[in-house]
């Protein structure tokens, strides 16, 4: 099979991340440990906190602040094969810092080294591919910088099948948004590109949930008819073969998505973080590609919208962001819902003293002293 190469290419061993699931030790990098700084229980009549580690065995969603470089390995040994559904917009090689004021929120140049870039990449999907369910589904947002290499990294990870039947690539969607000026030099680029695959060929899959109503709208030559009742259908031949669609069917959404906007400025879903996905955009994903209490996982959660929809829609929710913003306006988010099951706040054990000694929240959730950050659209 192809693959792409880079200059220090190294492969993550199989061996090195099981030892790290075992626990057992492993390199510095893969053995860190989760802390509990925080357990939120919401009571029905108003949203109580208590800054105490949870004591209470039942599922807690959690909130990890820390790099997903180590994140991710402390997770494996609890959620390996476990998660259902993973989306991630990791940084996308922009070449641009993302700032508040004056404060860094988070780097995404690179010191325009590709090579690095893609080893970043390589190792956090190997380690998603490893929490991934046998069904599970993954969904990685990026745009034209690099998707194209990213395309070829997923087929290395998740198996390549020439007719998309098997496990890996199921579909490249396209997100068209308006958003931005207008180059004069070349075409204006005007959409991200989100990549789905598949751990294997059994996954969740409900065309039904997201599927729009097909009307009277004429596609693809088809032929209007009306019925002796009244009813109108739409008809076309193919191969010998007369298909044919009730107004009122369903059709499965095309991987080219243009009906969700990008959020504007003055757009009430934005709450400041200068990279936020719209609610419309994520859920539509998860509609289709998870069930009520399947676990989700986002390790890049900026301001919180996946695992804000999954509480929503009553999945079980793991988020991880490296940034003190994200985590806070993603904490402010949950606590703002309409429905707020219990969570935590964990970082790893190494960043615990500096978590309990920086982060103190004013009465709306935000880290004291916060400012909204530039919008990067
Ligand atoms: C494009 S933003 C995600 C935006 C998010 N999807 C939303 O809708 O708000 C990328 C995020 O990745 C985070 N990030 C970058 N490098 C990271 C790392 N090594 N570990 C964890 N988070 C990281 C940044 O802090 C930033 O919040």
């Amino acid at each position: 099979m192809a693959e792409i190469i880079w200059f220090n290419k190294s492969k993550p061993e199989h061996a090195e991340f099981s030892q790290a699931a075992n626990n057992s030790g492993g390199n510095k990098l893969q053995s860190k440990v989760l802390v509990t700084t925080e357990s939120i229980s919401p009571q029905p009549d108003n949203q109580q906190l208590a800054v105490t580690p949870t004591s209470s065995t039942a599922w807690h969603n959690r909130l990890i602040r820390g790099d997903k470089q180590y994140v991710l390995p402390a997770l494996l040994p609890e959620f390996a094969g476990k998660v259902n559904l993973i989306y991630i917009d990791p940084p996308f090689m922009t070449g641009r810092d993302f700032k508040s004021g004056e404060r860094l929120v988070y780097s995404d140049t690179w010191h325009s080294n590709l090579d690095s870039y893609l080893q970043w990449l390589y190792e956090t999907l190997v380690l998603l591919h490893q929490l991934l369910a046998p069904t599970g589904s993954f969904y990685l947002h990026l745009d034209w910088r690099v998707t194209h290499y990213a395309r070829v990294l997923l087929d290395e990870v998740f198996g390549f099948s020439g007719n998309g039947g098997g496990p890996g690539f199921k579909n490249e969607i396209i997100w068209q948004y308006q958003s931005g000026g207008r180059a004069r030099k070349r075409f204006a680029r005007k959409h991200d590109t989100i990549l789905f695959y598949t751990k294997s060929s059994r996954y969740c899959f409900h065309a039904e949930r997201i599927s729009e109503r097909r009307g009277d709208v004429k596609r693809n030559h088809m032929r209007k008819e009306v019925d002796s009742d009244g009813r109108v259908y739409w008809t076309i031949s193919s191969n010998g073969r007369i298909y044919s669609y009730g107004e009122d069917s369903l059709m499965t959404p095309s991987d080219v998505w243009n009906d969700i906007s990008h959020l504007h400025q003055k757009d009430p879903e934005r709450n400041g973080y200068a990279t936020q996905k719209p609610t419309a955009l994520i859920e539509r994903i998860l509609l289709a590609s998870s069930e009520e209490h399947d676990l989700i996982l986002d390790c890049f959660c900026g301001s919180g919208v996946t695992p804000g929809i999954a509480q929503h829609l009553g999945r079980r929710w793991i988020a991880c962001d490296q940034g003190e913003l994200a985590i806070s306006t993603t904490r402010t988010r949950l606590l703002a819902a309409a429905r707020v099951d219990p969570f935590v706040i964990q970082c790893l054990e190494d960043d615990a003293v500096d978590a309990h000694a920086s982060t103190s929240y004013d009465s709306t959730g935000r880290t004291k002293g916060e400012t909204n950050i530039h919008d990067a659209s």
